[in-house]
């Protein structure tokens, strides 16, 4: 069993703190949305689909305080606890898509009584989280075939069940592929700065068995030269009509060399992350975050005083360079705009 980052269990949210792991186990609660709006954007939770399943708990939480007499003020009221939450972090599309389908929700039950409404936001946000997961395993049943016996795969970032509510995109197919008998290797980039290769891609796999090997960011060009790396499979965070992908800081640099390598470069990732509304990678907004993540590591400083530093959270691989896209429909190959639309669509 995979770990399960996300719970909400007696009208309370607990997220594990995925800040200090790998060396604690420490559970946080949340009863006030506010609050999981400054987890989100502390990265306590982090992850495009654990952010989703995240903000729609959050925005439950957010309908239990509203007291209005009427839909029309609990829904202007409802609006601005999703616009809170919505305000996090920009680039995952998940965050949004999870929001709106709350709304969505909100406004179809619109005749309940308002505390029934509540109950409805709550269940809908559980719905959220479970079919997460379903989603993460159907694509894994896609995406085995993908990962060669005996595959020396690399990833980037952590698209494991921490990024999610359980199981994993780009770890989740490979975990789809040693549930199915293949023996898999894992060669996990580190990924400065936020180490989440390192602490929990690291982490989770250890703890499910599966052979990981930890390399630094700068090391996958030489392991690619020397014939250590069979495949790549990194998750998304927002993928664009045509292709276009943005995923962790790095993952072009990976895709470029993987390119030159000859290697298949695989992204896994919920239709929920894909966003139609984008003809290319080039409008997906990108987040810079604080420039003290560069320059610390933790309360060590690494830098001088007052250097120049640029610290963009994610990068877009451009299509021509993805072999596939593995989603819980299918995969698609080649012809990314018309095949990334009929996967979308089979959703309903
Ligand atoms: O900044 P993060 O840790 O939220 O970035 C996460 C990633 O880039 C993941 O690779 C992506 O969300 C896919 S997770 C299934």
């Amino acid at each position: 069993m995979s770990i399960k980052p996300i719970l909400f269990e007696n009208g309370e949210l607990l997220l594990l703190d995925q800040r200090v792991l790998p060396v604690e186990e420490t559970w946080l609660r949340y009863t006030d949305y506010r609050k999981v709006a400054e987890a989100i954007r502390n990265m306590v939770v982090r992850g495009a689909p654990a952010i989703g399943v995240t903000a729609a708990f959050g925005a439950a939480l957010g309908a239990r305080e509203i007291a209005a007499p009427n839909f029309d003020a609990f829904f202007t009221e409802f609006e601005q606890v999703c616009a809170l939450l919505a305000a996090t972090r920009p680039t995952a599309v998940n965050l949004f898509w999870a929001l709106e389908r709350m709304k969505v929700c909100a406004q179809s039950h619109r005749a309940l009584p308002l505390a029934e409404l509540k109950e409805r936001l709550l269940a809908e946000a559980l719905e959220i989280a479970e079919d997460d997961e379903l989603i993460n395993r159907a694509m894994g049943g896609h995406g085995a075939a993908l990962i060669p016996d005996g595959g020396r795969v690399l990833t980037h970032c952590n698209a494991g069940a921490l990024a999610t509510a359980g199981y994993g995109t780009a770890l989740g197919v490979i975990r789809a592929a040693v549930e199915a008998g293949k023996k898999v290797a894992v060669l996990a980039d580190e990924t400065r700065p936020w180490l989440q290769g390192a602490r929990l891609t690291a982490w989770e796999l250890q703890r499910d068995n599966i052979p990981v090997t930890l390399i630094c960011d700068n090391m996958a060009g030489y392991l690619m030269s020397q014939g250590e790396i069979d495949c790549v499979i990194v998750g998304a965070d927002r993928i664009a009509a045509n292709g276009d992908t943005a995923n962790k800081i790095g993952t072009y640099t990976v895709a470029v060399l993987a390119k030159e390598h000859g290697l298949p470069f695989y992204v896994a990732a919920p239709t929920s992350t894909i966003d139609l509304s984008l003809t290319s990678g080039k409008l997906i907004p990108i987040e810079e975050r604080d420039r003290r993540e560069v320059t610390h590591s933790g309360e060590r400083q690494l830098a001088p005083d007052g250097v120049a530093v640029r610290n963009p959270a994610f990068d877009v691989t451009p299509a021509r360079l993805i072999t596939a896209i593995i989603t819980e429909h299918g995969v698609a190959r080649g012809d990314f705009l018309t095949q990334l639309r009929q996967l979308c669509n089979q959703g309903g």
